[in-house]
């Protein structure tokens, strides 16, 4: 499994396993009017069919620049690259005349109350998300996309995610360790399960949403530090009590399977899991909060160390859901003030709307947005 077919009904990377390398990168479209957003998309679409298929890098010609940066030799292999364009709500202000297309939920990501924005680290009018087995592809595939839309998008902020590359990690059936040593994604939704998806995370004809949009996806993603230095100087039962599940195991306090559902319904004072556990609000497991259930596709990031002199590292967090107020802000609006906060702090991020799938060859990104 090493390659991710392009074409199809909904893009690739968002029920797709998650390879171990991600690279997020926002972008500002610089195009002049709507035929240029248009050629931006055809080119972006033509590119990332390409990478995603692989094969040889144009000839050379020692009086040109070469056609391709090189840095995976003279022949791209697909190594599982998926690229995923999402738009941001500033891409429907009135520069291309789209405000009556704006998916309806769609706006700038709000403040939550322990957000901490660094604006550098937010918005932008298109979101391009790369996976792929190895960074170098990522990184191979954003110089393609970078070189071939010259004046026509300006770089605001980038971020690269990985995972514990032994295994292409499957959303709802395998878990990885995150930053702060908790398995991740056990009560995730299983994207396998079609009809979960369609109600859960696909956008669908008749929704009240813009027809084109059918068949795209709200994305979520939030660039969260976590304070890994005092999260390392707490005690393991804390730990287990802010987030619900035990650490080593990974199953809901007092089981012994990572699986094992918990039952809020037979601990209803939280004496077993604490009411303000990180799982019991995110999943309250109650038939009104269902509507909440959420498609995530996070990975860990290290980037450097911060002013202050701490590791930057943490969780870039995504989720894909069909109605981001329902989702999304739902599930976050209850997390608010819960007892992780102390070790977490978002930083950036935004709302984006993951365009729908390209069908078939000769069509493009957007297409039906144009
Ligand atoms: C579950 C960690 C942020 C939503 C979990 C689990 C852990 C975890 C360890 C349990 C394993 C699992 O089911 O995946 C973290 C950390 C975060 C973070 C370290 C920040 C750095 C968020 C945010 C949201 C969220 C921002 C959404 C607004 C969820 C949901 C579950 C979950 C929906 C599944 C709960 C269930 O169904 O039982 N998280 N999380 N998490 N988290 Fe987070």
């Amino acid at each position: 499994l090493d390659r991710q077919p392009f074409h199809g009904r909904h893009q690739a990377g968002i029920v797709t396993p998650q390879p171990a390398a991600a690279l997020f990168v926002a972008l500002d479209v610089l195009a002049e009017d709507r035929g240029e957003l248009a050629r931006l998309f055809r080119i972006l679409t033509e590119r990332l069919a390409f990478l995603t298929v692989g094969g040889p890098v144009p000839p050379r010609d020692p009086r040109l620049p070469p056609a391709d940066s090189g840095i995976l030799g003279p022949q791209v292999l697909p190594d599982n690259l998926t690229g995923t364009l999402a738009v941001g709500a500033s891409l429907f202000d009135d520069r291309y005349g789209l405000a009556a297309a704006r998916p309806r939920r769609l706006r700038p990501m709000e403040r939550f109350p322990n957000d901490s924005l660094d604006a550098r680290l937010c918005q932008g009018d298109l979101l391009l998300q790369l996976c792929a087995n190895t960074p170098e592809t990522n990184l191979h595939a954003l110089r393609d996309l970078i070189r071939s839309t010259p004046g026509l998008v300006a770089l605001r902020w980038k971020l690269e995610g990985m995972l514990p590359p032994h295994v292409v990690k499957r959303a709802g059936v395998d878990t990885v360790r995150n930053f702060l040593g908790f398995k991740d994604g056990t009560a995730n939704l299983d994207a396998r399960d079609e009809a979960l998806m369609r109600r859960r995370v696909w956008v669908a004809p008749g929704s009240g949403e813009p027809a084109w949009a059918a068949d795209g996806s709200y994305q979520v993603v939030r660039i969260i530090r976590n304070m890994v230095e005092r999260w390392d100087r707490t005690p393991l039962g804390e730990q287990e009590r802010i987030i619900g599940r035990h650490k080593d195991s990974g199953a809901p306090l007092g089981e012994t399977r990572e699986h094992a559902l918990p039952d809020y319904a037979g601990d209803p004072h939280g004496t077993r899991t604490p009411l303000d556990a990180h799982i019991r609000l995110a999943n309250p497991r109650t038939a009104e909060t269902e509507t909440s259930l959420m498609l995530r596709r996070g990975y860990n990031y290290s980037a450097g160390i911060t002013a202050s002199g701490q590791l930057d590292m943490g969780l870039l967090f995504v989720c894909f859901q069909a109605d981001l107020d329902a989702g999304f802000v739902a599930v976050q609006s209850r997390l608010n003030g819960e007892p992780l906060e102390e070790y977490i702090k978002p930083v950036g991020g935004g709302y984006f709307f993951a365009l729908p799938g390209v069908r078939e060859p000769g069509g493009f990104l957007g297409q039906g947005l144009l």
